[in-house]
């Protein structure tokens, strides 16, 4: 079977929209492999920090980008033998990532590791280009949104029940100043793919964003 003929579900959306806790579901249920691109960005963005290396240097950044040895499992994250996990969850890696992410060598370095998860029986990807060029094939795009002060909560409650301090207001200026960064970024900035189902999860439990997500693919097999 050819690759491109492996089922893709993208689901793509802004920070803390709830993107990777439905897509991990929505693999788990399917059976399907898991890709959570902004881990990658994360691990990226914490590594040149770490290096202390410039995070406009798209040149650098993307050479990182390029020789990193990554391996995920489940929810763990190892990085040249190191694990990164709870490194990678953290504000500053959030916000080292969405620089990183800004700029296009760092981008393309990504690119086949990312379709390197495309595999047998099938992938769900979560991240902000998922649909528009990671996968523009995908059979399956799905666009989650929610309003940012849903969001910063959303990230405060996961924050606060790792016993990290977190602070709301801080929050949510993070999410809209990351936001505004992804969505104005000239390299595959955040959008909406004219062929993405939109949903609004504000208020919505997790189950029923779920079995919504595995209803719509189960109604577009029918149709092929
Ligand atoms: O999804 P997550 O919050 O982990 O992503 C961290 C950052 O990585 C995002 O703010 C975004 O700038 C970037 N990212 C991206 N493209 C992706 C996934 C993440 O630009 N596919």
């Amino acid at each position: 079977m050819s690759v491109s003929a492996i089922p893709v579900i993208a689901i793509d959306g802004p920070s803390a929209s709830g993107k990777g806790t439905i897509a991990a579901a929505v693999a788990q249920r399917l059976g399907f492999h898991y890709l959570d691109s902004g881990a990658l960005y994360r691990i990226v963005g914490l590594v040149a920090g770490e290096r202390r290396i410039n995070l406009d240097n798209d040149l650098e950044v993307s050479r990182i980008a390029l020789n990193l040895n990554i391996k995920f499992n489940g929810e763990d994250v190892w990085v040249d033998g190191r694990e990164v996990s709870g490194l990678i969850r953290g504000e500053v890696a959030g916000a080292a990532a969405s620089r990183v992410a800004a700029l296009p060598g760092v981008r393309a370095a990504l690119m086949t590791l990312q379709r390197n998860f495309r595999q047998q029986p099938g992938l769900v990807a979560d991240g902000r280009d998922m649909g528009s060029v990671v996968f523009p094939d995908a059979g399956l795009k799905i666009y989650l949104t929610a309003t940012p002060e849903e969001r910063a909560q959303r990230r405060y409650k996961q924050l606060i029940s790792k016993g990290v301090d977190a602070s709301m207001a801080a929050l949510l200026q993070d999410i809209c100043d990351r936001d505004h960064r992804d969505s104005n970024r000239a390299a595959a900035p955040l959008l909406k793919c004219s062929d993405a189902i939109e949903f609004d999860t504000t208020g919505i439990p997790v189950q029923s964003v779920v079995a919504k997500v595995l209803q719509l693919y189960q109604d577009r097999q029918k149709e092929q």
